[in-house]
């Protein structure tokens, strides 16, 4: 439900708990009182000279052996093992026969050196059997022969599928954060400094999305506390096995730990907006109101920790020297510093959020002023601009990168980015790795990013690692989980497709050895085997150049309904731009000698593709630059504040560039609603314009009507909202729009009534779309009553969001109203969406899926800025995993046709595909596709070169 208030991406990653009231009278009144006595107390007590104590010789020992405990250097767990842990008695051994594998490793091991592997490494899917037992993988060979086999073992058959290791996601929320305040318990928030509270102590086992997160391949995650605070708290690595229905014996935190002898201690820490943004306010007497005070926290709190450290080295040394027995007091301890003594004592793996220069360098300043070592950097966003401040860190291995692969810009620290941050880090000798730090994004699609990181550039085996063996061995977890290989926990994943394709879905999941699932609903793909090298990836095209006249060749697809030409026969496909327009598609023989002889720039590609430009609706670009910073916004109506988006539209900022280059070039964009979701008239215009009079940049300046339903002043419940929607359209069917005292918004609401324009209202909650399919009919009714003429009324309804939408399916298709999912796939992150269909191996299909199959109008919108540069994927998502249901050119209309003709507006898209093209090396419904043109109908084509 958060996610419905804007700005949409919160501005730290977890929820900001009620900041604390200013101390009242009394309490002051109180505390001093308080702090007197203790004064007057230990005044009087030490005034007085302290008789020589009698110690415990019990407790003095057991100090000293807790010395020990305090010079233990951890270490990752490493060695053969004859069973896992956490395997419990009775689970069947398993063999998984005919799979096609992943081990993680380069498959020649002898005599090439870890330099050599970085550059070529001998990584490829091997055909093998994979046997579990034990909660261990015992055996990777080809063609395990059954003598070998323990008793009773099962068979399971993976025809040749790919097997990975189970996904790693080392920055997870999942479990302590909830749709719910009541069970929200993310970020201890009382103070900026809190590394003695441990994340644990509010992981609930049954939290609903830790289903989900697994059912995209998840066995593992690193549940972090928040980042609203400097030092939030000590993490804990779980796994995904719950209670007897997952092959555990009991449900609990303790039960799910993925290092049940806890060898391993891990920490959350975080530099930057979130803490000042949480804390600082003038007039305060705490903080950090800013990134001077953060530092001065972070350093105060580490030499407390450091004093302590001292303090106990001193005692234990002393011991070492006199004998316990002789020590005149005891073992200084204190638990609120314990946990950072003992990460100064390197007993334990720090992450740290961390985004920018600034924060990168205090925070690599602190490790070698305190002597003490970073794991990773989460969010680290700018720091593949400065791999050698990362290296100054302190200890023998410089901090990985925990990144998205494209979500960025939403606040001011993530301003600065890139998509290839990953391959630009790698090729610096550093280690990115992908993470989700659900619910942000959703974990149960954290390996598509590293598909999207494989997409812009990174190697594959470098991409795959960043969710498997990398974070793996980030975690000290190494030599236990994140590859196939004997000796490894048996967390496994079998494949419908490659895990780096579009919509890669498992069809079973093991953990510890036991399978996760009775009846996964498999997706029926064909067996393409791995994604094939492409080379045109390694060297990614960044320069753009604005040309009217361009040949491109190589062309072997046209992904269009309406030009369905299949070049594929011509080995040579043409197709000749001509004052930023197609005028030939084929071979086009004059017409090439004549664009030559014009010395027109030729493009020869590999695999070329040409497909329909697109058009996002529902983000809030062209409005909002950054979610997280109100100057960069047009801001949002309340109740009382009708507005047109055309009046506030902004060019030529970041989003909108990152949008174009996507290949999405036109948007129609809804003023934003105080309350949540849109109020006022959306309008269309082209990211690609510097300003808004520029020709054709807003291609309509009144494009829908918006409403939400959500609580507002006005419409303090839900059902108010609904029936004060329904009273404002009876009173346009009456109004007068001529009349000046009409108000503008009764003018668009006469325009609704009238069918000549579109009414979009945003809801997930089928319980509220059924309650708008009712108002929608009873408005008819009184379009009908109130006129003489014999029309059938019809109110243009549009759903958008629509999360729940499939359970409305026939409704909605009987009553002509259209759906624009938005996004494409829904998290259940919210009680509106709480029965939203997230796809195999637990639903059959999503709501596109069962929407398409029952006649419904649909498209494929967003809910924020991210989703708009990933908007052919999302088409390719769709396409699939439809079960061969939804075509290529269905697909792309989800996300560029289908928006006008469910708008009303088809006559502006007609034949666009002529003027509103991308061209693309690939398939751009595939990972492998990339962007090499693009033309949104104004006369000029930017080409990358
Ligand atoms: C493995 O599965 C594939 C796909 O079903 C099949 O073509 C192949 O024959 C199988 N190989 C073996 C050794 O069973
Ligand atoms: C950090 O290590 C250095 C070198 O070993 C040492 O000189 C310094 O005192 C240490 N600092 C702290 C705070 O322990
Ligand atoms: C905006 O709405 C607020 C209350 O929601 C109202 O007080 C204010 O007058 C409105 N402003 C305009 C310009 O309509
Ligand atoms: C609508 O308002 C205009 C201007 O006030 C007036 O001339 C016209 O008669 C009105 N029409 C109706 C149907 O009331
Ligand atoms: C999934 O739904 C489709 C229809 O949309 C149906 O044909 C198919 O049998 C279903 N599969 C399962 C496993 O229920």
């Amino acid at each position: 439900m958060d996610k419905d208030i804007l700005p949409k991406y919160t501005l730290f990653d977890e929820r900001v708990a009620r900041r604390p009231k200013a101390p009242s009278l009394r309490r002051i009144l109180k505390l001093s009182l308080l702090a007197g006595l203790v004064w007057a107390l230990w005044t009087s007590h030490s005034s007085k000279s302290t008789p020589r104590t009698i110690l415990s010789s019990d407790r003095l020992r057991a100090d000293y052996a807790t010395c020990a405990k305090l010079r233990h250097k951890p270490q990752d767990p490493s060695g053969p093992r004859e069973r896992n842990a956490r395997y419990l008695d009775g689970h069947k051994p398993y063999l998984i026969r005919n799979a096609s594998v992943w081990t993680g490793e380069p498959n020649a091991h002898h005599g090439v050196s870890d330099g050599e592997r970085r550059e070529q490494p001998a990584y490829s899917w091997i055909h093998a059997d994979v046997l579990l037992h034990h909660g261990l993988i015992k055996r990777v060979e080809a063609d395990i022969a059954a003598a070998d086999l323990p008793d009773d073992y099962v068979v399971y058959q993976a025809h040749g599928r790919p097997l990975t290791s189970g996904i790693v996601d080392m920055h997870s929320h999942v479990g302590v954060s909830s749709m719910f305040e009541g069970s929200s318990d993310d970020n201890e928030l009382s103070n900026d400094i809190t590394p003695f509270v441990r994340s644990i102590d509010g992981f609930n086992p049954l939290e609903e999305h830790i289903q989900i997160v697994k059912s995209g391949g998840v066995t593992t995650s690193l549940i972090l506390p928040g980042s609203g605070n400097n030092m939030g708290g000590e993490a804990y690595v779980v796994k995904h096995a719950v209670g007897k229905a997952d092959g555990r014996s009991e449900i609990s935190a303790e039960d799910m730990l993925a290092d049940p002898e806890k060898l391993l201690r891990y920490m959350k820490m975080a530099c930057g907006e979130n803490a000042k943004r949480v804390y600082g306010k003038v007039g305060r007497d705490f903080g950090p109101f800013s990134r001077l005070g953060e530092a001065w926290y972070f350093r105060h709190a580490f030499e407390q920790a450091s004093a302590l450290v001292a303090a106990q080295d001193d005692w234990c040394n002393a011991a070492d020297r006199l004998g316990a027995h002789k020590m005149s007091g005891y073992l200084p301890q204190d638990l609120k510093w314990e946990s950072l003594g003992a990460l100064l004592r390197g007993q334990v793996l720090l992450n740290t959020h961390c985004y920018t220069i600034p924060d990168l360098e205090s925070f690599v300043g602190y490790t070698n002023e305190f002597n003490f070592s970073v794991r990773a950097f989460h969010h680290a966003h700018m720091t593949y601009l400065v791999p050698e401040i990362l290296k100054r860190a302190y200890g023998d291995r410089p901090p990985a990168s925990a990144l998205f692969a494209d979500q960025m810009y939403y606040k001011a620290e993530s301003y600065v980015a890139s998509e290839q941050a990953g391959k630009i880090l790698w090729e610096n000798g550093l280690t990115p790795v992908y993470v989700s730090d659900n619910p942000v994004l959703n974990a149960q699609h954290v390996v598509f990013e590293a598909a999207k990181a494989y997409k812009n550039g990174l190697p594959y085996h470098v991409a795959l690692a960043g969710v498997t063996s990398a974070s793996a061995d980030i975690l000290g977890l190494g030599e236990r989980i994140g590859k196939v290989k004997a000796g490894f926990d048996a967390d496994i994943v079998v494949w419908d497709s490659d895990p780096l394709s579009v919509g890669a879905a498992p069809v079973q999941i093991w953990i510890d050895g036991t399978p996760q699932y009775e009846h996964p609903v498999e997706l029926k793909k064909a067996l393409h085997g791995p994604i094939e090298h492409q080379s045109y990836l390694a060297s990614i095209k960044e320069e753009v150049s604005e040309r009217s006249e361009v040949i491109f060749s190589g062309i072997t697809k046209i992904l269009s309904s309406t030009h369905d030409a299949t070049l594929s026969e011509h080995t040579h496909g043409n197709v000749i731009v001509k004052d930023g327009a197609i005028s030939c598609l084929g071979e086009c023989e004059n017409e090439l000698a004549a664009a030559q002889e014009r010395g027109a720039l030729v493009v020869t590609l590999e695999n070329g593709h040409i497909a329909p430009s697109l058009t996002t609706f529902g983000s809030s670009l062209g409005l909002v630059e950054i979610a997280g910073e109100s100057v960069t916004q047009d801001g949002s109506n309340g109740d009382e504040n009708f507005s047109r988006a055309v009046d506030g539209l902004a060019f030529d900022a970041k989003e909108l560039h990152a949008a174009f280059s996507h290949g999405v070039t036109k948007a129609i964009t809804a003023p934003l609603y105080k309350f949540g979701g849109f109020y006022g008239v959306s309008a269309g215009f082209a990211t690609g314009a510097l300003h808004a009079q520029e020709k054709g940049a807003v291609w309509k300046d009144e494009v829908a009507l918006h409403y939400a339903l959500a609580k507002s002043t006005a419409s303090p419940s839900l059902s108010s909202a609904i029936g004060a929607l329904k009273a404002k359209l009876i009173q346009a069917i009456n109004a007068n729009e001529t009349d000046s005292s009409t108000r503008p918004e009764q003018r668009y609401l006469k325009k609704v009534v009238q069918d000549k324009m579109a009414l979009v209202i945003q809801t997930d909650s089928a319980d509220q779309i059924a309650s708008l399919l009712r108002l929608k009919a009873e408005v008819e009714a009184e379009i009908a009553a109130s006129t003489t003429v014999d029309i059938v009324p019809h109110l243009r309804m549009i759903i958008q969001g629509g999360a729940e939408s499939h359970l409305l399916a026939a409704e909605l298709a009987k009553a002509n109203v259209a759906v624009i999912l938005s996004p494409l796939l829904a998290s259940r992150g919210s009680w509106d969406q709480r029965r939203a269909l997230t796809g195999a191996p637990l639903t059959n299909g999503t709501a596109i899926d069962v929407l398409h199959a029952a006649g419904v109008k649909v498209a494929i919108g967003t809910d924020e800025q991210l989703p708009t540069r990933d908007l052919y994927l999302s088409a390719g998502i769709a396409h699939a995993n439809s079960n061969g249901k939804i075509s290529e050119t269905e697909a792309l209309a989800f996300v560029s046709s289908n928006i006008y003709d469910i708008l009303g507006l088809k006559k502006i898209h007609s034949d666009a595909i002529l003027q509103e093209f991308t061209v693309f090396e690939g398939n751009p419904l595939e990972i492998d596709g990339q962007i090499r043109a693009i033309a949104d109908g104004r006369g000029k084509v930017s080409v990358r070169l």
